[in-house]
This record gives C-alpha cells, structure tokens and sequence, in this order.
C-alpha cells in the first residue's frame, strides 16, 4: 500500500532547525495510490466478480486461481489485503491463511466460503482472518467490507505521515519530542544557550545527550564557531591531559611534537565532554582550573594560555552518587551544575514514542528505498509498551533493523521480533499493556528465596553479554554503565573470560 506519494519531501538541515516551516500540506496526503487485494478461487466467475466490486471500492487488484500462485505472487508483491476460497484443488483455505499470516503479517486475510461451517470460521478467525465471507455472496456486505478497510489502511498510512511531518515541524535542532517534558528541554535550552557558559547534561543512555549539547550549540552565539567532542571514556588515563589540554615537544616519551589540545582548538566555540564521570580525579583538578580561569596549560609547559570556550558535560551515571562516593570532585560537580538539563527516560514520555517512530520510519524506509508507510496496530501497541532501557537510541535502531527485514509496506510484529533479536532485550523487556507488574501472592512470596543483590548483578550482566554475543560496548549500553564500569563490574564478578568478546578481530573495547 502506498497511499503518499513516496519519498516525502524531508527537510533540509536548515529547515530542520527550531521554528522552521516545513509545510504540512494536507494535499500531498490524498494524492493516494490505490492499495492492492490478492483474490484467490478456483472458480473464474468469482474471481471476475470480486475484482470488479473491488477495482470500484478503490483497489488495485491480482487474481490467483490456486494457492501455490498465490504465496508466490504474494512474495513478489506484497498485498494490504487477500481474499482467499476455503476450498481449493491444490490448498485448504485455512493453510492459505496460515502462510499468509506468517509470510507477510501486514496483510488482512478474507475467507470466502460456499459451504458455511461454524468450525472453520471460528478456526479462521482464530487464525487472524479479518472475515468469514459466505457465498453466493450479499453484495452490499462485501463492498462494504472492501470500504471499510480501505479507509483503514489509508488511515494508518495518513496517521505516520501526519505524524512524522507533525514531529518534524516541532523538531528542535534534530531533536525530535512533543511531550510537555521534551518542550521543556528545549526551551530550556533556548533560554540558557544565549548566556550560559557551562552547563551538565544528564539522562540515562541514549535519552538525546550528545543531541542536546549540538543543540546548545547550534541555539547559542557560537554557532558558526567551532563544536568539539571528547569522550571521556574513550581516553587512555594518562593521555587525558594532553588530549584536553595539549602538550609541548618532549614534554613525554612518544611527545615528538607540540600539540594543541581540545581546549584550544575549540577555542570561539564549544567543548562537548562526553562521560565527564570517567574523567580521572588528576584531571578533574585541572578540568575546574580550565572553567574557573579560562586558562589552560600544555603538558610540560608553564606558560598558562587564555582560552574563550563554552563547556557542554553530558553523563549517565548519576554524578552525585559519585561525588559522595568520592569518585567525583565535588567543586568541579558544582561548577558544572549551574545549570543542568535533564533529559528524561523515553518510557517517562511514552507520548513521543509514536512521533519518533514516525520519524525514524520515514528516514529508514527513504534509505533503504522502501515504500513503508506504517505499522500493524499490533506492532504499535509493542513499541508503545516496551521498557525501552536503552531508549531513543534503542527504539531508532529496532526500527531501522525492521525496515531492513520489512517486505510489505506496513511493518508489523513480525519484523519488531526480529529487530529486537531473538533474545533481545526489548523481548524480554517488553510490559503487559497494563504496565503494573504482576505481584505474586503471598505464598509465591514465600516460596521465593531471594538471591543476593550480587548475584542478581553477576546472572544480569551474564545475560546480557550473551545476548549481544559478549560486545562489551553494546552490553555497556545496554545496562546504562560506561565501558570502564562494565569492565570493573567483570573483573569483580570474575566474567571476564566467561563470555569473550566477537572474535572478528575488531575488539569491542
Ligand atoms: N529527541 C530525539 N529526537 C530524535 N532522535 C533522537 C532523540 N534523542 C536521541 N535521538 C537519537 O538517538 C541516538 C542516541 O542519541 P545520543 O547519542 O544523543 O544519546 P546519549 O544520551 O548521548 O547516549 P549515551 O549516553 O549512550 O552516549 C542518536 O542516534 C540520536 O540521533
Ligand atoms: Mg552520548
């Protein structure tokens, strides 16, 4: 079904920005393709007289005369809707509808029936069909069926076009949120951008922090001036003073050259300092000096140089914690706090789910040049309720890895299960619509001898190295932690060797 015209115009990075206009025009939506009903009998007349009524009702249509033709045409043209004859020379109706459901989950399947039998409707319908027609047919019923359904699919098409093109026009500088708590960042940002010189942005991993730092650039006075990033935990410990501050010749073994660090190079502009929590204590000292006097000195120099840069943090774990447990400099914690933006977890504002997934949608089936234009309502439901720990990241990267495995033009859940992997986390993460927890009863309460926290750690981190094949990097985001932190925690719980890292010659860490 493609019912936009497809590719959608997108916005270019300048229209992309805060405020604006990307035109929604309503009349790109009812340029619609038609979309496409596979019939299916062993009787041409039928096939005749159902292609008619449904060429009328808006369908393009194909007609199939057993079901081996039907899988395969099925297979090289995806349909939005089957209409499959029970009774069949070379198939039972009911095993049509079965492979259907598992080749392309997208598609609405109609039995057709001159021989009504109770058992097999109940049966077609617990098999997922949508309607149990019987034959000779009422025809009022069946165009209206057709109508129907139609409308539907057009629906769900026009909700993620409207929804994406809607998340685009309140997109600020990328990012992409329509929750009152997202609003509130952005304005927050818009605010502070324009005075604030150092600020600390905090969430859980992959909440929009590196997003948020490019944001403050790009809203402030610097933004033609230059934007750098340094990964704290990317960063041998005994290089981090260079790397941040530069060094002169010889000031070490291997400083052949002077070098600039990041400070000065990003002098006009901003320093984005990623995982500021893995900053050693050493350099956290000399991290305060650098906001507090705006001076930096090259290792091995003591010439101290003035610089004019702008400071974004960003860190995941919680840097309070860290101050009280001494792993974090508590001035240098204060100095950063002035101002803190707080991005929140996705599952605290489930309402972006659906425009994010709009969005990503959009961008994924453009790159991977497929006319996709939404989702099963089933498949909605699963991305709405799932725990999403590795949040926004974790939610693009399922839809994009469904995209890939998407054959029809809606995807459903189906493709979410193989996106979240066999084992993923989502799978397993994934809520009961309610979203409560089930509580055991007092006797299960009972029954249940509860492990030690460390061992519950341990098993967690086991688990969670298996599912992504023992990448440490992944298994890091995954459990929220940095790398370093994944790598204390293996050593302590003695899994160091337990799950290896992939053995493709490129290392995880
Ligand atoms: N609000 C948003 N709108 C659109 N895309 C988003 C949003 N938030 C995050 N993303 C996307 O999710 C991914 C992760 O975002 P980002 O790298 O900024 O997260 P992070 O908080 O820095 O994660 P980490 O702590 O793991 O470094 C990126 O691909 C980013 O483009
Ligand atoms: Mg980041």
């Amino acid at each position: 079904m493609v019912l936009v015209p497809y590719p959608l115009p997108m916005p270019t990075s300048d229209t992309a920005r805060a405020g604006a206009a990307w035109p929604l025009d309503p009349l790109m939506l009812t340029k619609a393709a038609r979309p496409l009903l596979l019939v299916v009998d062993d009787e041409p007349p039928v096939l005749r007289v159902v292609e008619r009524m449904a060429t009328k009702a808006g369908y393009d249509v194909t007609t199939c005369g057993g079901g081996a033709d039907a899988m395969r045409e099925l297979l090289r043209r995806p349909a939005d809707l089957a209409m499959v004859d029970l009774r069949m020379p070379d198939v039972n109706g009911l095993d049509l509808l079965r492979q259907i459901r598992a080749a392309v989950p997208g598609c609405e399947v109609i039995l057709m029936t001159g021989h009504a039998a109770v058992d097999s409707a109940v049966e077609a319908i617990k098999l997922g069909a949508r309607e149990y027609l019987t034959k000779p047919f009422d025809y009022d019923r069946v165009r209206q069926l057709l109508v129907d359904i139609r409308v539907e699919l057009e629906r769900r098409a026009h909700v993620t076009a409207l929804e994406s093109q809607v998340a685009r026009q309140l997109e600020f500088y990328g990012m992409v949120g329509r929750s009152p708590a997202m609003q509130e960042v952005f304005s927050l940002i818009t605010r502070l951008a324009t005075h604030a010189k150092v600020a600390l942005v905090t969430g859980e991993t992959g909440t929009g922090k590196e997003l948020a730092a490019r944001a403050f650039h790009q809203a402030g006075p610097r933004r033609h001036k230059p934007f750098l990033t340094i990964n704290c935990s990317a960063v041998v410990d005994t290089l981090f003073e260079s790397e941040l501050f530069g060094h002169i010749r010889g000031a070490f073994t291997g400083a052949v050259e002077s070098k600039a660090g990041v400070f000065e190079l990003a002098h006009g502009g901003m320093l984005f300092l990623d995982e500021v929590g893995e900053l050693p204590l050493s350099v956290q000292a000399k991290l305060l000096r650098a906001l507090e006097y705006g001076e930096v000195q090259r290792v091995g120099s003591l010439q101290p140089k003035r610089v004019d840069v702008a400071v974004v943090a960003a860190s995941n774990r919680d840097l309070r914690a860290e101050v009280a447990a001494g792993r974090f400099r508590g001035d240098l914690f204060y100095r950063l706090n002035v101002v803190e933006v707080v991005l929140p977890a996705l599952r605290e504002r489930r309402e972006d789910i659906p425009y994010l997934t709009a969005v990503f949608l959009r961008d994924a089936a453009q790159r991977t040049r497929k006319a996709i234009t939404g989702l099963t309502p089933s498949a909605e439901r699963r991305l709405f309720n799932a725990r999403w720990d590795g949040n926004v990241r974790e939610l693009k990267n399922v839809i994009e890895r469904a995209c890939m495995l998407a054959d029809a033009s809606v995807i459903s859940e189906r493709e979410l299960a193989g996106a979240f992997g066999p084992e993923g986390a989502a799978t397993r993460t994934v809520e009961p619509p309610t979203l409560t927890p089930p509580r055991p009863s007092r006797a299960a309460d009972r029954a249940l001898a509860t492990p030690p926290l460390e061992e519950i750690e341990r098993n967690h981190i086991l688990d969670v190295l298996r599912q992504v094949q023992g990448n440490r990097m992944a298994a890091a985001k995954l459990l929220g932690i940095s790398r370093r932190a994944l790598y204390r925690r293996l050593e302590r719980h003695k899994l160091m060797d337990e799950v290896p890292p992939p053995s493709s010659g490129r290392r995880a860490l």
